[in-house]
């Protein structure tokens, strides 16, 4: 297994590559053709481990799954209640996405279920997605509100009209993914805006889904139909390589074709430009109700910027790696409102700020955020960053050797398999001298 990187300072990027598959879209593509009527094709599945643990889950649970191809799945849906219970825990590895949904649809089922995760997940908090589920009637507990979650089935469930206290997709997804079952609509509105693609996927299925600006109200669908999906690349995977193109990229600019381009997920665009990125958006067109563009970046001189607090939800996974284009910034970069970073995968916050001191990135670790003094073009140091088992610190400081006047070592670094198989590789192919042991 992979544990290290060591990734060696290099002058430039160039070329062009794809990504693999949108990890949330992937995580719901099984999970609703899991639960729809006919057989669903998923192409450009992310076979990633946090994927590949819906993937088992459901096969857990009495569906039908072939992939003939890594990227590519057929689901042979059970029907609404053609669920069947599972003969142990249920194991979602490092995936927040698949314990926080799969909360939402398994507390309608007739059955009882646990669901169970590695170390990372096991501290993370879940009654944010059991609190509104029981106000529907769900028998969902946590374990002083961490998993495992153990879920008693055989609960009717009714629609709520629930306010969400912070902006989440995942608890937002688990109450629509309860409310296909729930008798009357449910409504979920958010304070600001989160991820869409289950309100989008839904509808895709066959279901009435209504959005009024914040606001997301479901009809429970009769049924849901088979559907033939075709994965965009994920926007969180080529942020990578957006900020490797800012820093490197040579004359012709970096090309990453087919990234989604979900309005939102792409608040890392915006505050990249703000900051003075250029980026080219190309040829936008729509894949299985999910916009896809081609993104041509440029190595650009970038200012610091504060960032205004309500982009930072749409860019919330991306936040890492703009801590490495922000320390390559001229002057200051401020980022608030970002206390979720305290709660992902590791402490985000901390496990950027202990590297970026690791390689002399000067630097301030808020309670919600990060100031970044903005090293210019002077390049920083080489050392050893420890990931913290966080597969988007393992790939920032992977970047961020490029800008680095010696070697940068990433300890930790197996679950970057959770979200970007293969990432090493396309990192080598446009220049990236990274290396794993
Ligand atoms: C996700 C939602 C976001 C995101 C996570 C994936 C999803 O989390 O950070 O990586 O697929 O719904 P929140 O729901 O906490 O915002």
């Amino acid at each position: 297994m992979t544990q290290r990187y060591e990734a060696r300072p290099a002058a430039r990027v160039a070329g062009e590559l794809e990504v693999p598959g949108d990890k949330s879209i992937s995580h719901r593509a099984l999970m609703l053709a899991g639960i729809a009527e006919g057989r669903s094709e998923v192409r450009g599945f992310l076979p990633s481990e946090d994927c590949l643990a819906t993937l088992a889950a459901m096969r857990s649970l009495g569906v039908t799954i072939e992939r003939p191809a890594a990227d590519r799945v057929f689901v042979d849906g059970a029907g609404l209640r053609g669920l069947s219970a599972p003969t142990a825990a249920l194991d979602m590895g490092n995936a927040g996405t698949a314990m926080r949904l799969f909360t939402g649809l398994l507390c309608a089922q007739r059955f009882d279920a646990t669901l169970v995760g590695d170390a990372s997940l096991m501290k993370r908090p879940m009654e944010r997605v059991a609190q509104p589920l029981r106000t529907m009637g769900a028998d969902v507990r946590t374990t002083d509100g961490t998993p495992p979650v153990r879920i008693v089935g055989g609960r009717r469930l009714h629609g709520i009209d629930y306010r969400l206290p912070v902006a989440s997709a995942q608890v937002k997804s688990a109450i629509l993914l309860a409310g296909v079952y729930a008798e009357g609509a449910t409504t979920v509105s958010s304070p600001a805006i989160s991820r869409d693609h289950s309100e989008r996927m839904l509808r895709g299925f066959g279901a009435t889904v209504e959005v009024d600006g914040l606001r997301v109200r479901l009809e429970p669908p009769a049924r849901l139909e088979a559907q033939r999906l075709q994965v965009p690349g994920d926007f969180s995977s080529a942020a990578f390589f957006i900020v490797a193109g800012l820093i490197a990229a040579d004359p012709a600019g970096l090309l990453i074709r087919n990234v989604g381009v979900n309005p939102s997920r792409t608040g890392l665009l915006t505050i990249l430009r703000a900051m003075g990125a250029e980026i080219e958006v190309l040829d936008v067109r729509d894949e299985a109700s999910e916009p896809v563009a081609d993104l041509r970046v440029h190595r650009s001189a970038l200012r610091g910027i504060a960032v205004p607090k309500d982009w930072v939800p749409l860019a919330i996974d991306e936040l890492p790696v703009l801590f490495v284009a922000a320390a390559g910034a001229h002057g200051e970069t401020v980022v608030t409102g970002a206390e979720e970073l305290r709660v992902k995968e590791s402490d985000r916050i901390a496990a950027m700020s202990a590297g970026l001191r690791a390689i002399g990135v000067e630097h301030e670790a808020l309670p919600d955020g990060m100031r970044i003094a903005g090293a210019g073009d002077a390049p920083w140091n080489g050392g050893v960053v420890d990931s913290h088992g966080d597969h988007r610190v393992a790939m920032s400081f992977a970047v961020a050797s490029l800008r680095a006047r010696a070697p940068i070592e990433v300890r930790d670094v197996a679950n970057v398999a959770t979200s970007f198989p293969g990432f090493v590789e396309r990192a080598r192919a446009i220049g990236i001298d990274v290396r794993e042991s």
